[in-house]
């Protein structure tokens, strides 16, 4: 494995947690380089499920290191809560590594999320999940933000801190609201919850960095989606971190040349929290049976997901920016026995734009703006879809032949129009629902 990526290909919630689990049986170390607790990736393990929010997926295997790297945003709150809550399940949490230069999201940052989507128009608002982690990252690219190793030195900790809440109660003014925040009382809580995190805080570039030289495997897994990304992504609508694999190095310390695999998780339809467009959405029965069927509610926040055809104009795209090397196609078993399946594979737009643009009228990668994208209409293919199945039959599934022919043409048009192949498949929550293509993953 030497140094892998795992990221998110759509909109986030592909599966990431569910294959990182899977991959991290051969991993050192698993870490987590950007986002915060606006993540929410789950896996199965038996009877048991885990939703983790801030802590890299590979905690529950055991004997490999968990890293919350320089690039993250961290509620020091909820990650004390996330590691008891792994402590009750009785997994062993000493293995939790946290960068001392990852950002700490303060309790103002929240009560600023809330706010800016409020000061939002209908139509404008992000649908952000109210963690904090707009602000926090603002506070991170302002050089004003608060870092995991200033809770070393109490005297710049209070500074900063008092820093923090008076331009946070300046900004809540400008939304006519006055904060009731105490200096003091924010800097006493954010030592007291900080003790409790600072044995496990170290230098985390410097300990990859060792782990590289040693042999060691390591997994990056991202957050979010490649259209989450504040570059990449269907902007504003998106997350205020990078989630593509370019930032996989700059958010964990490790150079780009050490990385050697990058694989794009893709669920087999597409799903979207929050708002934003979504050119294949399903906004009729059929979305809401793959909602149903596909259990598409937020990790995070309990909203329910849009659901919608699967967009190959994105995964395409995705393949290109973040150089996916593997993918791996996730929850096949939803679309089972739906029929029909749709499959979009171009954007056409109006002959005007494409040549104000100079694009071609069939657009095959992701528009650079929503005013374009707006004007977009999905081209799609009509593939036979694969019959029902129970869970007896899937099952049975052990290797590439077990399935059935229509799932592989599937598989094959995918593998075609994005030009990555599939080489890890999904088919349900646990660990033995999984297959490996040719035997090359994990
Ligand atoms: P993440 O954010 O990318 O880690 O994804 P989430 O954990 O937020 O959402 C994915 C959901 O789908 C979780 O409830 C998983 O347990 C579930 N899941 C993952 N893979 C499969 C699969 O192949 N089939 C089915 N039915 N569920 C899956
Ligand atoms: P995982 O890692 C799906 C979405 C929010 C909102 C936008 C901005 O589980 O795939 P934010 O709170 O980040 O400022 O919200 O991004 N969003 C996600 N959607 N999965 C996620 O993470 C997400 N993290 C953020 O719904 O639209
Ligand atoms: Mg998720």
């Amino acid at each position: 494995m030497a140094c892998t990526i795992l990221m998110g290909t759509q909109w986030g919630d592909e599966g990431k947690g569910k294959v990182t689990d899977i991959l991290a049986r051969e991993a050192d170390a698993v870490v987590r380089y950007q986002g915060g607790n606006n993540a929410g990736h789950t896996i199965v393990v038996g009877d048991r499920t885990f939703k983790l929010h801030l802590v890299p997926s590979g905690v529950v295997r055991e004997n490999t290191l968990s890293v919350i790297g320089d690039g993250t945003v961290i509620d020091p709150w909820v990650l004390r809560t996330e590691i008891r809550h792994l402590n009750d399940l009785g997994i062993s949490t000493g293995g939790i590594v946290i960068s001392d230069r990852a950002h700490l999201i303060m309790p103002y940052h929240r009560m600023l999320d809330g706010l800016q989507e409020a000061g939002k128009k209908e139509g404008r608002k992000v649908g952000t999940t109210g963690r904090g982690i707009g602000p926090c990252y603002q506070d991170k690219a302002a050089r004003v933000g608060i870092r995991m190793g200033d809770l070393r030195y109490p005297e710049l900790l209070r500074e900063k801190v008092c820093n923090g809440v008076q331009n946070a109660k300046k900004l809540a003014k400008a939304f006519g609201v006055d904060l009731e925040i105490d200096e003091e009382q924010t800097f006493r809580d954010l030592t007291e919850v900080g003790n409790t995190l600072i044995p496990h805080m170290r230098d985390a570039p410097l300990l990859l960095n060792d782990m590289i030289e040693k042999g060691k495997n390591i997994l990056l897994e991202g957050a979010q989606g490649t259209f989450l990304d504040i570059d990449r992504g269907t902007y504003p609508f998106v997350t205020s971190s990078s989630c593509t694999a370019g930032y996989a190095s700059a958010g964990s310390g490790i150079g780009p040349l050490d990385i050697d695999r990058i694989v794009g998780v893709v669920k087999a339809y597409t799903t979207r929290v929050g708002e934003g467009p979504f050119p294949t959405e399903l906004k009729d029965d059929l979305g809401k049976h793959i909602q149903d069927r596909g259990h598409e509610f937020g990790t995070t926040t309990n909203r329910p997901r849009r659901c919608g055809w699967l967009d190959l104009v994105m995964v395409r795209s995705s393949v290109q920016w973040n150089s996916i090397t593997d993918l791996a196609l996730t929850k096949v078993d939803v679309l089972s026995g739906s029929g029909t399946l749709m499959v979009c594979t171009g954007y056409r737009i109006p002959r005007k734009e494409a040549e104000e643009h100079g694009l071609a009228t069939v657009m095959r990668y992701f528009p650079s703006h929503l005013e374009l994208l707006a004007k977009a209409e999905p081209v799609y293919v009509k593939v036979k879809g694969w019959g029902d199945m129970t869970d007896e039959d899937w099952r049975m599934v052990k290797g590439k032949d077990d399935l059935p022919g229509e799932l592989l043409e599937y598989m094959g048009l995918i593998e075609r129009e994005v030009n990555a192949d599939v080489k890890l498949l999904s088919f349900g929550k646990g660990r033995e629902q999984t297959i490996s293509i040719d035997g090359d993953l994990p």
